[in-house]
């Protein structure tokens, strides 16, 4: 008896110091993981058009904003008879959120117009992760934009007019 639990500790000992031999080869692929993930956030905030709304001038100045002020949000309201929103402070968005609070938002949410939330819902899981790998990347900045107005209350100048 004795010495079967003997050699059991031995064999836990010896898988022990293999798990922890596989440990930094481990690390240091999920770190790849992450660094690939955020490269296609990058990428997709640039041709999925988040930056056109969600960066204030991106569109007008023809994409041309420091990187460091991507996804601050805007404070150019859009109205419509839906009232006027505004695109949210994506960087400050996600600062409380874990990597599922934020796939189940977006696979379920449904927003005002012109937030094109079909598209994102749309978008595959991996997509929708990198994303968020993205933003956590980046960083908060900024402050929120403002919060939405319902259809009886005037905008300040400027904002964007929906036909109604
Ligand atoms: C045409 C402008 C526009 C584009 C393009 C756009 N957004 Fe938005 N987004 C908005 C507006 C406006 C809101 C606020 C909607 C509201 O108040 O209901 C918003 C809200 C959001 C929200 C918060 C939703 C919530 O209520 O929890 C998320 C997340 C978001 N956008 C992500 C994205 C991502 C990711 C992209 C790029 C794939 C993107 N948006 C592209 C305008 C836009």
């Amino acid at each position: 008896m004795k010495t079967s639990l003997h050699g059991l500790h031995r064999k836990l000992l010896i898988g022990a110091a293999a798990l922890a031999a596989l440990a930094p080869a481990w690390a240091d692929k999920k770190a790849e993981t992450d660094k690939a993930l955020v490269e296609r956030g990058r990428y997709l905030v640039q041709i999925a058009g988040c930056n056109d709304c969600h960066t204030a001038g991106y569109a007008e100045r023809g994409g041309k904003v420091p990187e460091k002020d991507w996804l601050t949000g805007d404070a150019v309201g859009w109205r419509g008879p839906f009232g006027t929103t505004y695109p949210v402070n994506l960087r400050l968005y996600v600062e409380k959120m874990t990597e599922a609070d934020w796939l189940k938002r977006v696979q379920t949410f449904e927003t005002r117009p012109p937030m094109p939330w079909f598209n994102v819902r749309a978008m595959a899981e991996r997509d929708q992760r990198a994303l968020y790998h993205y933003l956590k990347a980046a960083g908060p900045a900024g402050k929120p934009a403002p919060a939405f107005l319902p259809p009886d209350k005037a905008p300040p100048q400027p904002y964007f007019q929906f036909p109604s």
